[in-house]
């Protein structure tokens, strides 16, 4: 199999470090370059956390680009209280000697969607601000992407609020412009998102691991947060964004659905992706109460210890 062309758009982020860690090591998996976006930390700290990531796989030749600093509309508002005041937790890694690319990264994904041979997946791990910049700007870009696969939204719970999910809460316009893009999309929401963690003592194991790179899985995944009071260990252990792009190279571990999506753009539901989950769509436009909505691929449900042996595996953790 000739591996797939792919760039990562990420707020790295706890979880934005793993899906970088498995997508380097995953021999179907080409990383072309990465963009970074303003969403768990600030635009610095994203891009500085991911160069000392790529540091740690070994791949610090993969080029590194900044985008944009804050959402569309809204102010940019980070999410430390999960990834920590540096993005990524308890792990601290040396510095890096790199520096980003020169232009901004929506100059890097037109440049590598540009000169790929092959249509280019676009996997978008935080708020989806430079991919609607992207699609804005060189819209004749999408002529060669074969689909963006999308961590984000949720068809039951909320994460950023009751109702929405923090990536399309975080620039709820930029997803809505994604959605509409024509470009094929595939959601990998919450419903699969919040399923995918391995057992707090395999991530306190990997912490004394012989590698660099097994040592940092380790202190990702056992990384507390504090969501929900005292120590919030519900999220320990979660893969989180690495799931979406385990999805890419075993898309048999998850049951998926093509269905109706649109964002909400006003009041309490702002950033909640509404998926119309009903057998027989299409009343409410019989009724005039309704246009047609985007049709996306929807993630549902997950074969999570599959996608842990797929992750551990390929990172040679297993
Ligand atoms: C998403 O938001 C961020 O906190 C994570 O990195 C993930 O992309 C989950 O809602
Ligand atoms: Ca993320």
């Amino acid at each position: 199999m000739t591996s797939l062309p792919v760039i990562l758009d990420v707020d790295t982020g706890v979880d934005d470090a793993l899906a970088i860690l498995f997508a380097v090591a995953h021999p179907d998996i080409n990383v072309l370059g990465i963009s970074c976006v303003a969403g768990n930390a600030s635009l610095e700290r994203v891009v500085d956390n991911t160069l000392r990531i790529l540091d740690v796989a070994g791949a610090g030749d993969i080029p590194v680009a900044a985008g944009a600093r804050r959402p569309l509309i809204e102010p940019a508002r980070d999410a430390s209280h999960v990834h920590g005041e540096g993005g990524l937790g308890t792990l601290h890694l040396p510095a890096t000697s790199r520096t980003p690319e020169p232009g901004s990264s929506i100059e890097l994904m037109h440049r590598l969607i540009t000169e790929s041979p092959q249509p280019v997946t676009l996997v978008a791990l935080a708020p989806q601000t430079n991919i609607a910049l992207l699609l804005r700007q060189y819209p004749d870009d999408a002529r060669n992407i074969e689909r963006i696969v999308f961590m984000g939204g949720s068809a039951s719970v909320g994460n950023a609020t009751a109702v929405a999910e923090f990536n399309v809460w975080h620039d709820p316009e930029a997803a809505a412009i994604v959605l509409d893009s024509g470009v094929p999309t595939y959601m990998y929401g919450l419903d699969v998102f919040n399923r995918v963690g391995v057992d707090e003592d395999v991530a306190n194991a990997l912490l004394s691991h012989d590698t660099a790179r097994g040592r940092a899985v380790g202190a990702l995944l056992s990384n507390r947060v504090a969501v929900g009071g005292d120590t919030g260990s519900i999220y320990t252990g979660l893969i989180g964004d690495a799931g979406a792009v385990c999805a890419l190279v075993d898309p048999g571990a998850l049951h998926t659905e093509l269905r109706p999506v649109r964002i909400q753009l006003s009041g309490y539901g702002r950033g909640q992706t509404l998926v119309d989950l009903r057998q027989w769509p299409g009343e409410d436009i019989l009724h005039g109460v309704a246009e047609e909505w985007t049709t996306v691929e929807v993630a549902l449900t997950i074969d999570a210890e599959r996608t842990i042996e797929t992750f551990l595996g390929t990172l040679g953790l297993a």
